[in-house]
């Protein structure tokens, strides 16, 4: 496993957000963390990421004990919910960012940042502002920032959230393959579940601050182990996405 996370409890002001959560992520997969609002899917990815601290319980990031390193030593790119991109910046000069910060030579960061344009397909839009893009070409740029300082692990939080329904369908698609050329280990946040079935190797179902399951999107759907499960997933429309035929009884 590439990311464990062992008997997480997370409290906030007498508030359990994380109860006794456990579970892991493969190396190069892509994982959903699936559940209603509130169910404690940003927790999670904000621990992973070090911006909150577990109260009990071990993070492991390629084997090692990651609770008491800072966040920016994990090996981590964060994509957050409403893109934000620094405004006043370039888009080159945005993907440029996490390389800057690093210190990187001017050459070698010029030359990441135009990879990473021809990678989201907007080679000639370097020079524009994240005002004048598109929200799917702003979220990709989202994405390209991410990746630039090379993370071994990457975390999404409701990646499309803010973006219309079919422009999200394509752009979720984008992200798989995107994700599986670049083979980078995956953790995306999102309460839609044909979002999570579409596209995860794995999905994680939360609720209440607990993890329901853990499984394929295959094994979720066709056999849930909880009554919430059962509830919560549509697996009319599952079967219908992955075009399974049921006979008639
Ligand atoms: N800093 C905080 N202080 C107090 N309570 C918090 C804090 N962060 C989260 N919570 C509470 O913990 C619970 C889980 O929140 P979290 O943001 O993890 O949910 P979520 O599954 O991401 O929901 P959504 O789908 O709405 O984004 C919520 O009840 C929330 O109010
Ligand atoms: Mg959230």
């Amino acid at each position: 496993m590439y990311v464990e996370m062992k008997h997480i409890n997370k409290t906030f002001d007498g508030f359990q957000a994380s109860r006794d959560v456990s579970f892991g992520v493969e190396k190069g997969h892509l994982a959903a963390l699936l559940g209603p609002s509130g169910s404690g899917k940003t927790t999670i990815l904000r621990m992973i990421a070090g911006l909150d601290r577990p109260d009990e319980g071990d993070i492991l990031i390629d084997g090692k004990r990651v609770n008491d390193l800072p966040g920016s030593k994990r090996g981590i790119g964060f994509v957050f919910q409403n893109y934000a991109l620094f405004r006043y910046m370039t888009v080159a000069d945005n993907i440029a960012f996490g390389l800057e910060v690093q210190k990187k030579r001017k050459g070698e960061i010029k030359s990441r940042v135009e990879e990473l344009l021809e990678l989201i397909s907007m080679k000639d839009l370097g020079k524009r502002f994240p005002h004048q893009l598109s929200g799917g070409q702003r979220q990709r740029v989202a994405f390209a920032r991410a990746l630039a300082p090379n993370p071994q692990l990457l975390l999404l939080d409701e990646p499309f959230a803010a973006i219309d329904a079919k422009v999200r369908r394509e752009l979720r698609t984008w992200l798989r393959e995107m994700i599986g050329r670049v083979g980078v280990t995956s953790i995306f946040v999102t309460h839609d579940q044909e979002e999570a079935m579409e596209v995860a190797d794995q999905v994680i179902l939360t609720n209440l601050g607990r993890v329901e399951q853990v499984g394929t999107p295959e094994e979720i759907c066709l056999s849930p182990q909880t009554d919430f499960v059962r509830e919560f997933i549509d697996a009319k429309r599952f079967e219908a996405l992955m075009g399974i035929e049921k006979e008639e009884a």
